[in-house]
């Protein structure tokens, strides 16, 4: 569990008690170079009172030129997962561990790059504020970015998914797959894949309306 452990010197720690005012502060964060090439900050987006909270990696090509996340391919399936676990998307707050798109030029193409430990806890603050502002009593966190940055450290992804972990006092963690994994496993893997998510996303249904 990792809760509380930036400095005042972040901007996080500077921008007063709203999503809006953290949204706004975090535009111009510099806390790490990968502002640089971005286009722009890529913030939580969802209910601000949200009982789930679900954390990506970070934007990608078209949330970094759109400005929201999850709008890309990998947002379209876990659109449709949401979906089918009868999870409304309105109802929920997304975000990403690292909030700029960090990529490779090739030729004209954008390739993802996976941020490295710096940028993920440069980015911390901000994810740490979205969770207290928000206070949702379950966070899933897609994939390995996500889980290093709530966690603080390395944790394997398969031999802990499709359990609840306690996170922090009245907060659960879920931790799943990211839905890139699902676009990149081999054709005959997809189907099971999928399955396999949706049984871990089924977890977060009774948090939406508890008792
Ligand atoms: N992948 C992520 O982790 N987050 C996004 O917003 C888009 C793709």
């Amino acid at each position: 569990m990792k809760i509380g452990s930036e400095t005042d010197s972040h901007p996080a720690e500077r921008a007063s008690g709203s999503i809006a005012a953290l949204r706004k502060a975090a535009a111009t964060c510099r806390a790490c170079p990968l502002w640089e090439n971005a286009t722009q900050t890529v913030f939580g987006e969802g209910s601000a009172k949200a009982p789930i909270m679900l954390v990506g990696e970070q934007p990608g090509d078209q949330e970094d030129r759109m400005g929201h996340p999850f709008v890309g391919p990998a947002g379209q399936l876990l659109a449709r997962a949401l979906a089918a676990v009868d999870i409304p998307r309105e109802q929920i707050y997304i975000t990403n561990a690292v909030k700029h798109f960090k990529f490779e030029l090739r030729g004209n193409r954008r390739l993802h790059k996976k941020p490295v430990d710096a940028e993920i806890a440069a980015c911390y603050a901000w994810l740490r504020r979205e969770i207290e502002l928000v206070a949702p009593r379950l966070l899933i966190a897609l994939g390995a970015t996500a889980v290093r940055s709530l966690l603080g450290r390395a944790t394997p992804i398969m031999a802990n998914r499709g359990a609840l972990h306690a996170y922090a006092p009245s907060i659960s963690l879920l931790i799943t797959v990211h839905p890139s994994f699902l676009l990149r496993v081999p054709e005959q893997d997809k189907d099971d894949e999928y399955r396999r998510f949706i049984t871990d996303l089924k977890l977060a249904r009774p948090f939406l309306h508890p008792n």
